[in-house]
């Protein structure tokens, strides 16, 4: 390893690890047939200390995971919440990303997975903005449509479920574009490579519902509880594609790349070309929130 890694401490099946220390098989049944489960969470610095956002609603998740593909670890969801806290603490970041992995830790090419051992390990890293250009971004509605409940359940941050997502973010950046936004196999919009989509139209927040082919974000739902409490109105249903282009403001939003207003879409501008004001509202209150400036969702703190 050359980068910044190097330092970097890692927490994998309970023992704290240096970063070039922590090495896995190379027949390893997760990176051949993409069968590991993930999370993607953030710490910030708040006044009170490091808060991790919404711990327990990102662990929770990464079980739901594990359960749709039978995946079993030997931690219950508070000792994974505990491993979290315990390594950002080790590294001694004060705001970081942080990624559990669960996977097969074995060493054969059997597609089965009886009787394979599973590990979870949990590295957090600096991470700054994850989409450059906070100004706005340009983005392709992806040809490759969003993979549904017929083929992979999208509910499972499985890591196979990502080359769906590299395919797409690869075809925009081909072509000049900063992000994909896919659709689902019916034409209605679904969302971005992994970011949830919200659209503004006549000061309403519309977004697609969760019988989408969406992952249940936690900063989608995030958005729409502190846009409820600043009373905008907000409708999850099926977005068509026209309603993106005619929109007066669109925005993606997740974990890692927060609220990032989408100014261009296929060539097309977005309402004026530039961040709307709702979207710059919701984008600073969203910041607010994370950074415990906002005491109405106090309860989504955890701090270390
Ligand atoms: C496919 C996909 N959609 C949406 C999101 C946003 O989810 P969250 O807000 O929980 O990070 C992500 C990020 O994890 C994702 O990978």
């Amino acid at each position: 390893m050359t980068d910044s890694k190097d330092k970097l401490k890692v927490w994998w099946d309970g023992q704290i690890l240096n970063f070039n220390e922590a090495k896995v098989p190379v027949l390893n049944h997760s990176m051949q047939y993409g069968s590991g489960i993930f999370e993607g969470i953030r710490a910030y610095e708040t006044q009170k200390g490091t808060s991790i956002f919404r711990l327990k609603d990102h662990v929770k998740r990464f079980f739901r995971g594990m359960k749709i593909y039978d995946i079993k670890i030997k931690y219950s969801e508070t000792e994974v919440q505990n491993a979290i806290k315990t390594i950002v603490r080790e590294n001694g970041f004060k705001s970081c990303y942080i990624r559990p992995f669960v996977f097969y830790y074995d060493d054969n090419i059997q597609l089965p997975t009886e009787g394979k051992m599973t590990s979870l390990y949990i590295v957090p890293l600096p991470l700054g903005k994850y989409i450059e250009n906070n100004n706005g971004i340009r983005c392709k509605i992806s040809s490759w449509i969003r993979i549904d409940s017929y083929i992979l359940p999208v509910q499972a941050k499985a890591s196979g479920n990502y080359i769906n997502s590299l395919l797409a973010v690869k075809e925009a950046k081909a072509s000049g574009f900063d992000e994909a936004i896919m659709m689902d196999r019916e034409g209605y919009i679904a969302e971005g490579s992994a970011e949830n989509i919200f659209v503004v139209k006549d000061d309403r927040l519309l977004t697609p519902s969760l019988d989408s082919s969406i992952l249940e974000g936690i900063t989608r739902d995030t958005v729409i509880s502190i846009a409820k409490s600043d009373g905008i109105k907000v409708e999850e249903r099926k977005i068509h594609r026209e309603e993106l282009i005619t929109a007066d403001e669109v925005f993606i939003c997740g974990t890692a790349a927060e609220i990032t207003p989408v100014i261009n879409v296929d060539g097309i501008n977005i309402g004026t070309g530039k961040e709307g004001k709702i979207t710059k509202m919701l984008r600073e209150r969203y910041m607010d929130v994370v950074r415990g400036n906002d005491h109405n969702f106090e309860e989504w703190m955890d701090y270390l």
